[in-house]
């Protein structure tokens, strides 16, 4: 009996269907069997080979944290457009702002460049494990141990390039259990093709965002140039259109409920092995606290924001990086809420003793596992919000931050008035802000700094704050308001005139700048923050690395009948589901695609995040959808699906299971952002771009329907 009870709760542990960010190398031994039952008609090595060219060969690291696929045998590349904004934004001036009007290269050299922006192939994956951990003896201490593989990954990472362009880098997965290497190849010269305007990539704002349904063509379009041998080079007029391995076919043929699909690109961070103990810190102390502190700076930022135009460009890209989070992890926190996350990890945990009390040896090893982690949260608990509170709160003040970076410049001023080798002036350069502020405005930021100091103090005690601003808070009687008035007055750092005639003196008079009441307040912030509060959290993050990868080894090793993903952590993954609906809620259920007549009656409302340029209304009103329309004679938009993504898949190529391009991921939905944590396949939910549309776009729209000549669209 008891037996058949420990199978029967085993079902519910982990990768349950459509859950998993898999590593496409182990496709093969891994997934093929079920993605082929669930539809997939390909083989594995189409998806990854080493020998062959496969469909890795067309998906790609796109700048800091995005994901780009390739679309064209002329290195054409499709990505969303919040991962090509900064670009996009860098390439725009007041006369020509691409980011409002769009922008579309109508022949090859009006494509431009976009300085720093790079994209990176991966070459091949191969698992060093073994290589990693050979020398490792079990007499090592951990630091010894640290250092060992530390200097075994440099090792390897260096013969793995050794004679070539590529470059290589290892990480861990499991928790340190196992050790990847990736080979890559990265291209330097990307030109921007063509994106939306901002209003329609970007439709629907701040309010949208992270919801379904949803209706913004979220995609833009860069080229990759090499030189004459296909390979990376800088910027160069002579470079010309990079020839892929593979690009993927795009289909016009549209997605049915239910249809296959694949996401393949490089997901950022998830933590599914979380422990009860863990996911309790999460929602009970990190993500409300989280949420909180960036509801505090969001109001006053908008409230601001509402004043003026001047204000309103200076803080909207700020605004939406830091309303983005603050959405998600509101999300995350009522939806592991909802599904009583913590008792189901507790059952997860109490599933695993019982799993492996019939070995003895076995029953000893984990005998103390989640007391440990159990004791060890509990301490790390109060350094967390400590922590939170530096990167939310204190940081969240944007003065503190720019000002906090003088400590170098100043430590470098010192060594050149000793006479020594130093790097003052590019410190100097690399660190003062263009006076005028461009993107500062001293009295919004004041507001912020009152508001955070007031949180903190009210939740810190005093000798637990940095030095300076407990000398501070001692002058003023405790009194915040009057605290950051005294800063704000008195600060050559954050006053347009006092800044500019102390950059021209600087070095003159550093003596008296380096007493500035901002620069020694920020300094002290960041000091006890490096000094205290950092390394603390780093033994902390050992600890429970280690516990994790304990209980990992512990979950690979004992639960047989399941399959292991690892956590996302930037390289490399399929997931693979279907084109699904959800019910958000009781009595509520959406369907899984949008089309263009809601994006028309969201404009209808007449709210500024639903503006949409006339000239879209116009094409709408013609229903010159031609071959983009669905066989329902709409314009479809946007579509969900069940696959298992996360921050960085966005811009990843969505595949039918013929391996044809059928969309562009770019969002979730809210009520499922709690998949980084824990995965529910009945109602986590990826959002994406129907490529239809994007081509519509490029054709109708835009104009720019030349490009379709060098894609292969099937119909
Ligand atoms: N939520 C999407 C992703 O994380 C899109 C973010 C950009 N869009 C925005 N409205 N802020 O990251
Ligand atoms: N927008 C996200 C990104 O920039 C994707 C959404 C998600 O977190 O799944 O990667």
């Amino acid at each position: 009996m008891k037996k058949i009870i420990i199978v029967f709760t085993l079902v519910s542990f982990f990768a349950k269907a459509d859950e998993g960010m898999w590593m496409p190398q182990l496709i093969e031994a891994l997934n093929f069997q079920d993605m082929k039952k669930n539809g997939f008609k390909l083989t594995a090595e189409q998806i990854y080979s080493i020998n062959k060219a496969s469909m890795k060969d067309a998906v790609a690291i796109f700048g800091g944290g995005c994901t780009a696929e390739v679309i064209s045998t002329k290195g054409l590349i499709l990505t969303n457009h919040h991962c090509g904004f900064s670009s996009i934004a860098g390439l725009s001036t007041v006369q020509n702002d691409y980011l409002k009007n769009g922008y579309w290269a109508m022949k090859p050299n009006e494509e431009l460049m976009c300085p720093g922006l790079t994209v990176t192939f991966i070459k091949r994956i191969e698992d060093v494990t073994a290589k990693v951990m050979g020398s490792i003896k079990s007499a090592f201490s951990e630091i010894q141990k640290d250092s060992a593989i530390q200097s075994n990954i440099k090792a390897l990472e260096v013969a793995a390039k050794k004679d070539s362009h590529f470059d290589s880098f290892i990480r861990p997965f499991y928790y340190g259990n196992e050790y990847y290497l990736f080979v890559v190849e990265t291209f330097k010269d990307i030109r921007l093709v063509g994106t939306p305007p901002e209003s329609i990539g970007k439709f629907g704002g701040e309010t949208d965002n992270w919801v379904w349904p949803r209706h913004n063509a979220d995609f833009s379009m860069f080229r990759i140039y090499g030189n004459k041998e296909n390979k990376p080079a800088d910027f160069n007029q002579e470079n010309i259109p990079y020839t892929p391995l593979h690009s993927f076919p795009i289909s016009l043929k549209g997605v049915e409920k239910g249809d296959f699909t694949m996401v393949y690109g490089f997901p950022g961070r998830t933590q599914e092995y979380l422990t009860s103990y863990a996911v309790d810190l999460l929602i009970n102390q990190q993500d409300p606290l989280r949420v909180s502190l960036r509801e505090k700076r969001l109001n006053i930022l908008d409230a601001d924001m509402k004043k003026n135009d001047t204000l309103r460009l200076m803080y909207t890209a700020k605004y939406a990086g830091v309303a983005n989070y603050y959405k998600k992890w509101s999300g995350e926190m009522l939806g592991l809420q909802k599904s009583d996350a913590i008792n189901k990890k507790k059952k997860q945990e109490a599933d695993f003793l019982a799993l492996v009390a019939s070995d003895p040896k076995k029953a000893e090893l984990y005998k103390n596992l989640f007391a440990e982690f159990k004791r060890t949260y509990a301490d790390y608990a109060p350094l967390s919000k400590q922590y939170d509170y530096f990167t939310e709160c204190l940081w969240g003040v944007e003065a503190f931050r720019f000002t906090a970076n003088f400590t170098v410049v100043f430590n470098e001023l010192r060594k050149k008035q000793a006479g020594k080798d130093n790097k003052f002036e590019t410190a100097f350069k690399d660190n003062k802000p263009a006076i005028p502020f461009k993107n500062f405005n001293k009295e919004t930021d004041r507001k912020l700094c009152k508001a955070m100091l007031e949180v903190y103090v009210a939740n810190t005690d005093r000798e637990f704050m940095p030095r300076f601003l407990d000398s501070l808070l001692n002058v003023h009687n405790g009194n915040v308001g009057a605290l950051t008035d005294f800063l704000y007055n008195n600060s050559s750092f954050v006053d347009n005139e006092k800044a500019k005639i102390m950059f021209a003196d600087f070095e003159k008079n550093a003596a008296l700048y380096e007493r500035d009441p901002m620069y020694l307040l920020a300094s002290s912030i960041l000091v006890h923050y490096q000094k205290t509060v950092l390394p603390q959290i780093g033994y902390y993050d050992r600890q429970i690395n280690e516990l994790q990868k304990t209980y990992m080894k512990g979950l690979m090793d004992n639960v047989k009948d399941k399959k292991f993903y690892p956590d996302a952590n930037g390289t490399l993954r399929v997931t693979y589901g279907k084109v699904a609906d959800y019910q958000p809620k009781d009595g509520v259920q959406y369907l899984h695609y949008t089309t263009i007549d809601g994006m028309v009656d969201k404009n209808k409302t007449g709210l500024e995040d639903f503006y949409v340029k006339p000239r879209l209304l116009e094409l709408y009103e013609k229903k010159d959808f031609g071959q983009y329309a669905d066989k329902n004679g709409k314009l479809h938009i946007a579509f969900t699906g069940s696959n298992h993504t996360t921050g960085g898949n966005s811009g990843s190529p969505v595949i039918n299971a013929k391996g044809e391009l059928i969309g562009t991921n770019f969002d979730r939905n809210w009520e499922g952002t709690m998949s980084d944590v824990m995965y529910n396949g009945s109602f986590c939910r990826n959002i994406v771009l129907d490529v239809r549309f994007t081509l519509w776009m490029v054709d109708k729209y835009a104009g720019a329907g030349y490009l379709l000549n060098e894609m292969k669209l099937v119909k």
